[in-house]
């Protein structure tokens, strides 16, 4: 299919979700086509904007990135640098805002370096300091370098920067700014009153006053600010305000989950579990309508924080985090059509049952009940991945694999987020293989227990209809493919077990 012919296609496309089985697939195999014809290109595509916009409209973040990249590849090898410089950026923000690719990062600091003291310096540095801070959550560091970018840009003039068309001044000075008071509050929030950062808030929001015009970000993190410090009251006062001015303007709709992740925050200060459970689901579903990744991102991740808290208030044990933790496995089932809820479920069942007769067969002993849990949650990592990658039905491509790849890893930062290093390290291994040939690092000799729901994971994958472009195997044959691996990919008393197992 030409390339304009997909823009038409897509600018026809609606909503992903209401599309049938057939319309998806067809969407699917044309977007894997044009990902293809972008890789061969040698001039750079005419209208790139065009496709990016619709892209990201239905969604589709990561393809979005890819155009860039491949922009940015055909003008450096054209020799255009400034335009090269450009797209290069519009990637890695692209990419990076939605999902944390360790290699994409590593490339991203190298470049950093590389044009520290050009005019997108401070740039580059603000998107490093973006990954420490909401993917990484290593806060003090993420303050260090936006104070870095800070400088930098401070070096830069306005004219120069503006004229790259990326983001305006003013406006790159008000993220700055904003990010760097909100590593601050975090920091607050896990640890406790800290006079420096206390300092260092009050002044950052003095200068964050004299440049936002609407003041929305500013009032968030003024609110933040308030309840982190035990100021409810002026809190209160705030927070009434921004939810009379973002619920009576239509425009500012984008806000709602911001708004009601901050009413969470609020009710969860003033010990009302019940409204804040409430507010979180309204935020996340409020983001979810939105198709707005990195918003769901963001919300998840304060639910995690607030999971973890070590408080009378939600803890994971609680009725309300419970209940918070079946919401985000629910979540995770109405994002995945293939796996979803089910998977977790059965994934946990089966494990149980494999390592009952992997403590018969006489191995190191499995605590059943941890097992179990490891195995309910071990697919967590997949609700930072995008819907589309999740449920398209062609095999993913490109980078779309790649972030595929990473779901056992974002699994172990949410589960040491809620303060379960132990669970971390059973997610993180699942897709590993004795032999180093698994992913995402290709480490050795991955734990017992995430073997055994690697296996069942393979298992179930194989025998179920997981996605279109794989023909399910009888239980037989697929007991016959894993047994090839015995000694290989499993240990052989990992596949014995199995096999006892599934004929029990
Ligand atoms: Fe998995
Ligand atoms: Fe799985």
């Amino acid at each position: 299919m030409e390339m304009e012919k997909y823009l038409k296609e897509l600018q026809k496309t609606e909503d992903l979700l209401s599309l049938t089985n057939e319309e998806l697939l067809r969407f699917a195999r044309n977007t894997d086509d044009f990902i293809a014809q972008l890789k061969i290109m040698t001039t750079p595509l005419k209208n790139h904007q065009k496709y990016v916009r619709e892209l990201l409209r239905v969604g589709l973040s990561v393809e979005a990135a890819i155009v860039y990249r491949e922009q940015a590849r055909t003008y450096k090898e054209t020799g255009r640098e400034k335009e090269y410089l450009k797209n290069l950026y519009r990637y890695y923000e692209t990419l990076l805002t939605t999902l944390y690719l360790p290699p994409v990062y590593e490339e991203l600091k190298a470049n950093a370096l590389l044009y520290e003291n050009t005019t997108l310096g401070p740039l580059f540095y603000y998107l490093a300091g973006f990954t420490q801070h909401f993917h990484l959550f290593e806060y003090e560091k993420a303050y260090d370098t936006y104070s870095h970018a800070l400088n930098l840009f401070g070096q830069v003039k306005e004219k120069e920067f503006n004229r790259y068309d990326l983001i305006k001044y003013d406006d790159f000075k008000l993220i700055l700014l904003s990010n760097m008071i909100d590593t601050l509050l975090r920091s607050l929030f896990k640890e406790g009153e800290n006079k420096d950062h206390i300092a260092r808030i009050r002044s950052h929001l003095e200068e964050l006053k004299k440049i936002e015009k609407d003041r929305l970000f500013l009032a968030v993190n003024e609110i933040e600010f308030n309840l982190a410090t035990g100021n409810i009251q002026e809190a209160a006062k705030l927070l009434m305000d921004i939810d009379n001015k973002i619920m009576h303007d239509k425009t500012k709709r984008h806000m709602l989950p911001v708004l009601y992740r901050t009413w969470a925050l609020f009710s969860w200060r003033r010990q009302d579990t019940k409204g804040a459970v409430n507010y979180f689901k309204r935020a996340l579903k409020e983001a979810i309508l939105l198709q707005d990744e990195m918003r769901q991102k963001e919300i998840i991740d304060t639910i995690v924080l607030v999971l973890a808290m070590d408080t009378p208030y939600i803890n994971i044990f609680s009725q309300e985090g419970k209940e918070l933790l079946l919401y985000l496995l629910s979540t995770l089932l109405s994002k995945d059509w293939y796996l979803g809820e089910d998977h977790s479920k059965t994934v946990a069942e089966y494990s149980k049952k494999v390592a009952e007769a992997y403590n018969i067969l006489g191995g190191e002993e499995i605590n059943l009940g941890k097992i179990y849990l490891a195995g309910l949650l071990h697919d967590t990592g997949k609700l930072y991945i995008p819907w589309y990658i999740l449920n398209k039905p062609t095999k993913p491509v490109d980078l779309e694999w790649e972030s595929m790849r990473y779901h056992p890893a974002y699994g172990a930062i949410i589960m040491k987020k809620m303060g379960m290093p132990e669970f971390a390290r059973y997610v993180e291994e699942h897709h590993e293989r004795i032999d180093g040939s698994g992913y995402p690092y290709g480490i050795k000799n991955p734990h017992i227990i995430s073997q055994i729901i690697g296996i069942v994971d393979d298992f179930a994958a194989a025998t179920t209809l997981t996605r279109k472009y794989q023909k399910p195997l009888s239980p037989e044959e697929a007991i016959r493919e894993l047994e090839k691996q015995k000694g290989i990919k499993f240990d052989s008393k990992v596949v014995e077990a199995l096999k006892i197992a599934i004929k029990g």
